[in-house]
Order: structure tokens, then sequence, then C-alpha cells
């Protein structure tokens, strides 16, 4: 069986796990943990980067941090992972759930506006297959509305729109390390703080509440509990298997890319097929490789040849509007063009760092034998 994932390894991880244990500072904010947020923040011209216990973490900071109150409305696409509504329904938001644009499957910019009220607080733009949302129009919203802007770039690292890395464009971006994603920890991620006075907020909220960072930095002589918070700080030993790719992110980059590119060559000439499509000014990291099938009855059938032949595919997020929990805290703002006959004709292909071209060959051949039977 062809995996539709293998997480990444580059050979270095084990020996930065043992330096970390060897250090004798295996929880947060460590050698490696450190390392890892200022490459980031390099790397990405972030004005702050930390590392978090996960992408879903990660957005749980940004909504607190955005200042959500009870009652407040989250405008975000319904085609997404659950944590990115369940961030904000924490903060007991209200979420507002606006169609997709069926080219990036990305929120529709263009139906935003209408979906504001009084009550609307955040703008979450989800960066599907790391390919960007159309950031300057909703930044524009955004600020002639005064409402905060959340990117939510869990599948977006090194991925830039206009030559901005996503996460660095609004005010907080939120990536994931998980292990399905591009660069890995296990269980991971990192949120961007695009203002500084927001570092200090959330130093404290990642640190339960105290304002330990400051402590460590000197810059109090003792340590204590100031504001609400939680434990969103990852251990060292996490963030130095996630140093070991970061050293290697363009490698990564590359080879992704390349796979990528392999699938769209193959595939270019083949009407039965929609395939991805990036816009003008959007360089994207090669976070998936999806085609779009005629319908759900299709998408079934080919899901099942694929396996069937050895070839491991899958769908994903059934629209959270139609959910139990996303009918219960949130609603569908405008009608439903794309959102669930879109999301039900994509199917993943395998693609991850190192997927051989045997492999691939192998992918390719069976989705255009799907076609020939
Ligand atoms: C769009 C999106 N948001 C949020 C997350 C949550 O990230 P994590 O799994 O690291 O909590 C994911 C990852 O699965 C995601 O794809």
């Amino acid at each position: 069986m062809i995996n539709f994932n293998i997480p990444p390894y580059v050979g270095k991880e084990l020996d930065y796990i043992k330096k970390a244990v060897e250090n004798k500072k295996i929880c947060g904010d460590g050698e490696f943990t450190k390392k890892c947020d200022a490459w980031m923040e390099e790397r990405f011209h972030a004005q702050k980067v930390l590392l978090t216990t996960s992408g879903t973490t990660a957005l749980e900071m940004a909504m607190l941090l955005s200042g959500l109150q009870p009652g407040d409305e989250v405008i975000l696409p319904s085609y997404t992972f659950s944590s990115t509504a369940t961030s904000a329904v924490l903060t007991g938001a209200k979420l507002v759930f606006v169609d997709i644009r069926p080219d990036t499957m990305n929120i529709d910019e263009s139906k935003i506006e209408d979906a504001i009220t009084d009550r609307t607080k955040v703008i979450v733009a989800v960066h599907y297959a790391g390919v960007a949302c159309e950031m300057d129009t909703i930044m524009d919203i955004a600020r002639r509305h005064h409402l905060i802007v959340i990117e939510d770039a869990a599948q977006g690292v090194m991925s830039t729109y206009k030559g901005r890395s996503l996460g660095t464009i609004g005010d907080f971006g939120c990536y994931s390390f998980h292990e399905t994603k591009n660069y890995s920890m296990g269980e991971g991620g990192a949120i961007v703080i695009n203002h500084p006075e927001d570092n200090e907020p959330a130093e404290i909220l990642r640190e339960k509440g105290t304002n330990r960072a400051k402590f460590f930095r000197g810059q109090v002589d003792k340590y204590t509990w100031v504001s609400y918070g939680s434990s969103y700080l990852p251990s060292d030993m996490n963030a130095a298997y996630l140093w070991a790719q970061l050293e290697e992110a363009d490698k990564i980059n590359e080879n992704r890319l390349a796979s990528w590119q392999r699938y769209n060559d193959a595939f270019a000439g083949m009407g039965e097929l929609g395939l991805p499509i990036i816009p003008d000014g959007c360089k994207h990291n090669a976070h998936m490789y999806y085609v779009k099938l005629k319908d759900l009855e299709e998408r079934t059938a080919f899901i099942a040849y694929l396996k069937e032949h050895g070839v491991q595919s899958t769908f994903h997020y059934i629209p959270l509007h139609s959910s139990p929990a996303g009918k219960k805290f949130g609603r569908f703002h405008g009608e439903d063009v794309y959102t669930t006959s879109e999301s039900n004709r994509l199917t993943r292909l395998p693609m991850y760092y190192g997927l051989t071209k045997e492999d691939q060959d192998k992918v390719i051949q069976t989705v255009k034998d799907f076609f020939e039977q």
C-alpha cells in the first residue's frame, strides 16, 4: 500500500532530542524551542513567533488574544478543520460561516462583507492546502470594519502571498507541526504575533498566566500569577525534532514541490479531473495534491478503486455547518454554492517528503486506469 502520508524525518532528529536530554532542560523554552522561534522570525520576517503544543492551541491563543467575548461573532469558512471553529467556540463566540471559492477552496473574500454585523470581531482566513487567501481584500475589509484577522496557516508554513509569508499578514498567524504537516514535531504548532503589544500577553497566556518568561529574561526578580492562561508551551524534545527539519526546510519544500509538479504535469491533459489552481502572487508549499472528481458518487468509487489497487487516498472536512457542533454554534451566511458541492468532489493523493518516483508513478497510473476501466 502506498501511504497517504509518512511523517517527515530528515536524519538528525534523534541526535537533537538526545542533545535536549543532555542539556537537562526537556521542558519548554530550552535551546531548541528558542532556535525554532528565532528561525521562523528571521525566515518569515515575523515580529514574534512562539512554539505551541499544536496548531489548535495556537488558534486558541489567537482567539483569546483577540479579546473575543461570549456572543461576539467570528467569520470563517465552513470548509475547514474543526480546530478553526472550536478555538473560537471556547471563548463563547458564535460562528458565521461564509462560502468558499471553487478555485482555491478558500473563503470567498467577496462574500465576507455582507456577513459582518455589529457583533463581528474576527475574520479567520484559512489558507487551504498552503495556498493563500486573497489577503489584500480581506485586510482591507478588516481595517475598514475594525476587525481582527487570524490566519489559520496550519497548512501554510513556507508559503507566501505577494512575497509575504503566510501567518505574517493578519494580526495573528497559526502554524501546525502535526505529523501530517510539511514540518513536524509530532504534535505541535506556533503562533505568529504581528503586533509587539501582544507579545507579553501571549507569553503570559502560554505560561499558565504567569510572567515566567519575563523572570527568565531577568526583567522581574520573581514570577507570579498575573492573568488568565493555560499551558501552551511544548517540550524542548519535540522542538528538537522540529529543529532538524527547519534546518532542511528548503530541501523538504523543494522535494514536495517537485512531487506536486509531477502530479500536475501527469494529469494536465485529463478533462475528467479538476486540478488545483494557484492564483497569481501565491507561492505554495505543496502541502497537498488534490484532484476533483465529477461528484460524490464518482469520488467514492475513485477512492475505493485506488485502495483496491494499493493506493491510500483521502477526502476530508465534512463542511462544519452541516456537522452537529457546527449547527449548534454557528450559522451559514448566504448561499452554500460551493462549500458542499466542491468538498464532495475533492480527493487528496499521497504526498509527503521523500515520496519516490516509482510510488508516484504507480499512483498516477492507477488514477489513469480508473478512468479507462
Ligand atoms: C486548517 C487547519 N487548522 C488547524 C489545524 C490544527 O492543527 P493541529 O493538528 O496541529 O492541532 C489543522 C491541522 O490538522 C488544519 O489543517
